[in-house]
């Protein structure tokens, strides 16, 4: 059976990127034209997991409206004749069907997974985490769920990180048994450099069947005090069998303003009518002329 649902937990507070998440969550802080979740969204769509699960909070509302009509703007957008606006935002509240759970306090990945068990009842079904945006010429949760499906295990999406990173991932210990493919022996939340494994580092992106739900439940808390999904993995890992896949394309964690920079920036020579202009303006600041 393959997945058709995808969890999308977004209730974390986002502190890494404050003050600019004090009242707008991060997922929807906007890299170029789009928030950022909407490429985790298109992401997901591209692998035919039409069934979007947020797991949200009070504050997250507002993610949910993005993915619905807004129908006072639409009015107005057709009044004004703005045809082509009208047809982006009508396209975006028609990309998926959008279930909501609540995660009623944010008690860590692994307790907002949990959240969104009866939803997934007994199938296999893919997590994506919402400040992760990868881009590759096939979907990464897509390159997942092809592996999941031949080799009937889970997956967790991994990417070479450097040394001085990896305190900030969950590292895998793994041996690799086909080009890209690893068979994960141990998983470790946020290792000091030092202890590291390795510098495989998980990325958002899974793919799980129900199974998950018995260690989820059975977690104690982690890192930073957390019920972290991890170690819920590292459990799997040890009592039944877990793969890794090396991702091809290019990551940006929201979260790192560097990243998150980059990913604006990635995007916006994309677009040809900006091209020019911004390759300029970055000349300058670079060459410090203003
Ligand atoms: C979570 C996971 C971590 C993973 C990361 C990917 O951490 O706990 O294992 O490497 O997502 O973005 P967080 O970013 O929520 O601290």
């Amino acid at each position: 059976m393959e997945a058709t649902k995808v969890i999308i937990p977004v209730a974390g507070w986002g502190t890494r990127s404050l003050p600019a998440t004090k009242n707008v969550p991060k997922e929807m802080l906007p890299v170029y034209k789009k928030p950022a979740v909407q490429y985790v969204v298109e992401e997901a769509i591209e692998a035919d997991l039409n069934d979007v699960v947020f797991v949200t909070n009070q504050q997250k509302r507002i993610i949910e409206d993005h993915f619905d009509y807004n129908l006072s703007l639409e009015a107005l957008l057709r009044r004004t004749g703005k045809e082509h606006l009208l047809r982006d935002v009508r396209q975006v509240a028609e990309m998926a069907n959008i279930i909501s759970v609540r995660q009623k306090e944010q008690l860590g990945l692994g307790h907002a997974v949990l959240c969104a068990r009866e939803v997934v009842k007994q199938e296999p079904f893919a997590v994506m985490v919402g400040d992760d945006l990868m881009f590759s010429r096939s979907p990464a949760i897509k390159q997942l769920m092809e592996v999941a499906k031949t080799e009937h295990m889970p997956v967790v999406g991994v990417v070479e990180v450097p040394r001085e990173r990896v305190s900030k991932y969950g590292i895998i210990q793994a041996e690799e048994f086909a080009p890209g493919l690893y068979r994960v022996r141990h998983v470790f939340e946020k290792p000091d450099p030092k202890d590291a494994p390795s510098r495989l580092a998980i990325v958002g992106r899974y793919v799980l069947t129900p199974e998950i739900f018995h260690y989820l439940e059975n977690l104690e808390p982690g890192y930073d005090l957390e019920y972290q999904l991890t170690d819920a993995l590292q459990a799997l890992a040890l009592d039944k069998r877990l793969l890794a896949v090396k991702l091809e394309g290019r990551r940006f964690d929201i979260g790192d303003w560097a990243d998150y920079l980059s990913a604006n920036i990635y995007f916006a020579l994309k677009d040809e009518e900006l091209k020019d202009e911004l390759v300029e303006r970055l000349g300058e600041f670079l060459t410090n002329k203003k």
